[in-house]
């Protein structure tokens, strides 16, 4: 086509221009890929069967310095869940409850009863393991005591405060419906020779250092560290184990927190 005069090449320049927006207009409103907006996020996400989750979202668990774990099925506050918290503040509901128990296939006080040999029935497996392996490097570990029922912690505790008062007592006995050892869960833990039997010094002792290092591996949290007196508001006992499985024994490891520390992490979900 010959353009024969100024006027012409202006006209069809500005059809030229309007063809082209209007075409640009047309692709942004039709076909521009989807691209990164909240919606087609949801929508990805829903098309794929692939996890998006992220730490700190329901399922999740993130405690401070501490791997991402996946959070423990159920509600933490009944007095059956692995995850329970029970200190001071937090009694167990039923001052009756009382879980299935056995006694593991390992070392126990056989002077005790047999309830106090015995722990929950589900962790005895990992009770086994643990003092399975502690044997192979080299340490003959023994239950000292494990379950105790409310009436059993009372006798305890009576004890201790006849004996020493009760502002000493409760540095290092709970109050019935007050002790994780009703749980089923914790256990007292020594060696077979009963060196440094519920003492601090058992901390010390080549057992003592290789629950301390070894324990979260099974499961097992020494509930009751040095460094945490002003937390849990019990004295210091290198022999109290408290079972609460392996990722949040490992995560607490590597936390450093307490379970008191840690419990409104897990009440995040
Ligand atoms: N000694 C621990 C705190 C208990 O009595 O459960
Ligand atoms: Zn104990």
């Amino acid at each position: 086509m010959k353009i024969r005069s100024k006027r012409s090449l202006i006209v069809l320049i500005c059809i030229g221009s309007c063809l082209v927006i209007g075409a640009l207009i047309a692709w942004y409103t039709f076909w521009r890929p989807a691209k990164n907006t909240p919606d087609t996020q949801v929508q990805s996400a829903s098309e794929t069967s692939e996890s998006v989750e992220e730490p700190g979202t329901s399922n999740s668990i993130k405690l401070p310095g501490a791997e991402p774990i996946a959070a423990l099925e159920g509600d933490y506050t009944q007095d059956d869940s692995l995850w329970r918290l029970v200190n001071k503040s937090h009694p167990l509901s039923d001052i009756d409850y009382r879980p299935n128990l056995i006694k593991p296939n390992v070392a126990t006080r056989s002077d005790k009863s047999l309830d106090e040999q015995s722990v929950r029935e589900d962790i005895a497996p990992a009770v086994e393991e643990l003092f399975a392996d502690a044997k192979t490097a080299g340490h003959e570990l023994e239950i000292g005591s494990g379950f105790r029922s409310a009436e059993l912690q009372n006798t305890y505790y009576s004890n201790y405060v006849s004996v020493y008062g009760q502002e000493a007592a409760d540095a290092v006995s709970a109050k019935p419906g007050y002790s994780e050892h009703q749980t089923g869960l914790a256990i007292d833990i020594s060696t077979v020779d009963r060196n440094c039997y519920l003492e601090d010094c058992f901390g010390e002792t080549p057992a003592g250092i290789w629950l301390r290092d070894n324990a979260h591996q099974y499961g097992f949290i020494l509930r009751y560290p040095l460094e945490k007196e002003g937390i849990t508001d019990f004295r210091y006992e290198s022999w109290h184990f408290r079972y609460v499985g392996k990722d949040l024994a490992n995560a607490l490891y590597q936390s450093g927190l307490s379970l008191d520390e840690a419990a409104p992490y897990l009440e995040q979900r």
